[in-house]
């Protein structure tokens, strides 16, 4: 008997249960004994029906992601589902937690489907770079209808079961899985239902074969977001061959379709990306058994751009909070920001239309620090100065109950000198949230010298429950993403000065995949700050200082290394821009030359690698992975490049070595020469993930 799947039987009705924990994936030995336990159960002739159930917390969630790119063990999940799919005995899936890819292919191939309340139902392969391998193409236009079925392949977002239920999917929702899954078997048997096989079925494909363009709309919706992946696109086809292939030849589509995209650089890079982000939330060197503190009451000290983002984003995820300004204006204003926020996504059906008014019933705004005195956590998103960052900490120190988390959101300033001011250390560190905190993903979560082992798991359990992705990092000068990116704006501003335009510098760096280039970043951002800040510190940067002296301070202007014209955020580039680089280096005595984009793809690249070898090697991030997560949740690294570091080891890490020297002659830039760390693997031939299972292995 198999170890992972048991066969048992109530009377006429054989339970089927997969245990194979965390989340009973189709590993080898889950499809042999699913195949195994089938066969008996058919074999069997006192059994009428059969139940498929899962123990633990969730049905089977999917293939075994780990498992791909190995020699593939028998048996196939297509033989599986073809046994399961031809029972003679009605098949019935009960699904509780997430069905997931495979896992819904698993529950598709059975005769019937009913679900608990809370489960999910879903095809996300494309978040894998893959499509459906398993039927899940051919067989869920066939129970949901093409439209919603392209929406969850090419989409990959899971639905409810009452969704579910409304469209067909299942055929009741019910208490618990095997139990309802049995009640359930007893009614097909007492109603003689016949066998119900999804492949058999064409109903409600019969309006996309009369006219295609339903499929083709939904399609063109959702890939429009989908700029070099490939995966989508491939997943599409596989549903418009569903659409107008039979069925069996409609399978033979996808597994094509799946095997070239398993095999493909994309797949590798987001499943790598997948168990990254798993790896980035695992803290090295905790002592065992540290458990985070607990979190009723979150406060939040200053509710502009970034604490009314944070503060929405601990309100989606139901955690009341108390939002703390310096006065009620300031207040008003930034609530207003959060509700109208809200009633926007409300308004393109993003959440419910009562979701706003609930959401804003969690946020409890308040006018000085002493309101935070019931909070569990506190994160201070305050002015970035030091003097101001310190003042808030003495308060908090003072007010704060004792053994509550007291965060800041500082995106440069030296955490251990925050924590200096309070008489508990162990309790600070920091949440570098990114802006829009209550979009962007990511959050640094900054060890500090004095840190408690319970405290930093409390801020990484809290990300990861308001549904954000967390890596530790440690205390420098803009942490891991900022100081990595300072590297390529460092470069970005050079190339001007030897000929290169913003266009050309941002049209290399969207190709890449990245949402935006440095200079369209920067005039999002505002080009007034730094200036300023030249001023103060005295230093010089021609073409930057020329724009603001023109008044071009980027977007909210109109102007800045582009134009923007009727109030459109669409950088145009600007002859103006052209000229004023033109003569700022006829000024300065500079000579331009033409630069490749070859070149500025590496310039660009190339020294944030160099950047985060030296933070490896400095210790300030733990793994090569969590510099990668950083990247790919913070600042919209494209996914299928899997992260900067992972994009390092497969170019090559003595490509990049070489490349680096010859731009630190080339350019007269000692900074850009290769890490020591860098340089060692290099000549080794090896790879940033050697380190990490080098790591593993110790
Ligand atoms: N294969 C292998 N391991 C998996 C896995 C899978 N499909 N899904 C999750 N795991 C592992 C995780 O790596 C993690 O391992 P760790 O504890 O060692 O880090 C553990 O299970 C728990 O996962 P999470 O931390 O993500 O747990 P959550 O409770 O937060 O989420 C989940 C559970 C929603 C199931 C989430 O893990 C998930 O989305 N999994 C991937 C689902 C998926 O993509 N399925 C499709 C796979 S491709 C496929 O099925 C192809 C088919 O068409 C042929
Ligand atoms: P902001 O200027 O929009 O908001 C700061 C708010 O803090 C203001 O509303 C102000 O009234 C309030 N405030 C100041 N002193 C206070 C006090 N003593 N008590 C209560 N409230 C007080 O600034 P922003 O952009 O939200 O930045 C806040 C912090 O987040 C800074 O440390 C910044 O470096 C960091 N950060 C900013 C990012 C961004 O893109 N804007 C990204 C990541 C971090």
């Amino acid at each position: 008997m198999s170890e992972v799947v048991k066969l048992e039987r109530q009377d006429v009705i054989a339970i089927v249960t997969v245990n194979s924990p965390p989340v009973n994936a189709l590993s080898a030995a889950v499809r042999g004994g699913i195949f195994e336990c089938m066969k008996r159960a058919i074999a069997d002739a006192e059994v009428k029906a059969i139940v498929l159930t899962c123990a633990g917390r969730t049905f089977i969630a999917g293939a075994d992601i780990t498992e791909f790119g190995k020699p593939p063990k028998p048996p196939g999940l297509a033989e599986v589902l073809d046994l399961m799919e031809n029972s003679p005995k009605p098949i019935i899936a009960a699904i509780h937690g997430t069905a997931l890819g495979g896992g819904l292919e698993v529950a598709l191939a059975c005769h019937y489907r009913v679900a608990t309340k809370d489960a999910r139902l879903g095809l996300p392969e494309v978040k894998l770079g893959l499509l459906p391998g398993a039927g899940g193409t051919q067989r869920l236009p066939r129970a949901v209808g093409p439209e919603l079925a392209v929406k969850m392949i090419v989409g990959g977002d899971p639905i409810s079961a009452a969704d579910a239920l409304k469209h067909g999917l299942i055929e009741e929702i019910v208490e618990g899985p095997a139990s309802g899954g049995e009640t359930f078997a007893r009614k097909v048997l007492a109603e003689k239902r016949p066998l119900r096989k999804l492949r058999d079925d064409d109903s409600k494909l019969a309006a996309a074969k009369a006219d295609i363009s339903i499929f083709t709309n939904a399609v063109a919706a959702l890939t429009k977001k989908a700029r070099g992946l490939e995966a989508p696109f491939a997943a599409a086809d596989a549903v418009r061959a569903a659409i107008e292939l039979p069925f069996d030849e409609g399978l033979k589509k996808e597994r094509e379709g799946f095997l070239k995209l398993v095999a493909s650089d994309q797949s590798k890079a987001q499943r790598y990306a997948f168990f990254a982000e798993r790896e980035a939330a695992k803290i090295a060197g905790l002592p065992e058994g540290t458990k985070p503190r607990n979190v009723a009451r979150v406060a939040i000290i200053g509710a502009g751009t970034m604490g009314g983002g944070i503060a929405m984003s601990f309100a989606n995820a139901g955690i009341p909070v108390t939002l703390i300004e310096t006065g009620e204006e300031q207040l008003k204003r930034g609530m207003g920001v959060m509700q109208k926020n809200w009633e926007a996504t409300a308004a393109r059906g993003g959440i419910p239309a009562d979701a706003p008014a609930k959401r804003m019933a969690l946020i409890d705004g308040k006018v000085g620090l002493e309101n935070v005195k019931d909070a569990d956590l506190v994160i201070e998103a305050v002015f970035e100065t030091m003097a101001v960052k310190k003042e808030v900490f003495e308060a908090l120190d003072k007010y704060a109950k004792p053994g509550a988390v007291l965060a800041s959101n500082t995106s440069y300033l030296n955490i251990d000198e925050i924590a200096k001011v309070t008489k508990r250390p162990q309790d600070i560190l920091g949440m570098h949230f990114f802006s829009p905190a209550n979009v962007m993903k990511l959050c640094e979560i900054v060890r500090a010298d004095k840190t408690a082992p319970d405290a930093l798991t409390t801020a990484v359990s809290i990300a990861r429950k308001i549904a954000k992705v967390p890596a530790v990092v440690g205390v420098c000068d803009g942490f891991v993403g900022n100081r990595m990116l300072a590297q390529r704006g460092k470069q970005s501003e050079k190339l001007l000065f030897e000929g290169a335009l913003p266009q050309q510098v941002d049209a290399v760096v969207t190709k890449f995949g990245m949402p935006m280039g440095p200079f369209a970043m920067s005039d999002l951002a505002g080009l007034d700050i730094g200036w300023r800040s030249r001023k103060d510190r005295g230093i010089k940067s021609e073409i930057a200082d020329a724009l603001c002296e023109a008044g071009r301070f980027g977007q909210k202007t109109g102007k800045g290394y582009y134009k923007y014209e009727g109030g459109s955020r669409a950088p145009l580039p600007d002859p103006d821009v052209e000229k004023l680089i033109d003569e700022t280096l006829q000024r300065l005595g500079r000579k331009k030359r033409v630069v490749s984009d070859e070149e500025i793809l590496e310039r660009m690249m190339y020294p944030m690698i160099n950047e985060g070898a030296r933070i490896l090697e400095e210790g300030i991030a733990a793994r090569p992975s969590d510099i990668d997560v950083i990247w790919l949740y913070g600042y919209g690294w494209p996914i299928y490049r899997g992260g900067p570091m992972y994009y390092a080891d497969q170019v090559g890490l003595k490509h990049i070595a070489d490349r680096l020297s010859y731009y630190a002659k080339e350019t007269n830039d000692p900074s850009l020469e290769p890490a020591p760390l860098l340089k060692r693997l290099a000549a080794e031939g090896k790879t940033f993930a050697s380190l990490a299972q080098q790591s593993k292995a110790a």
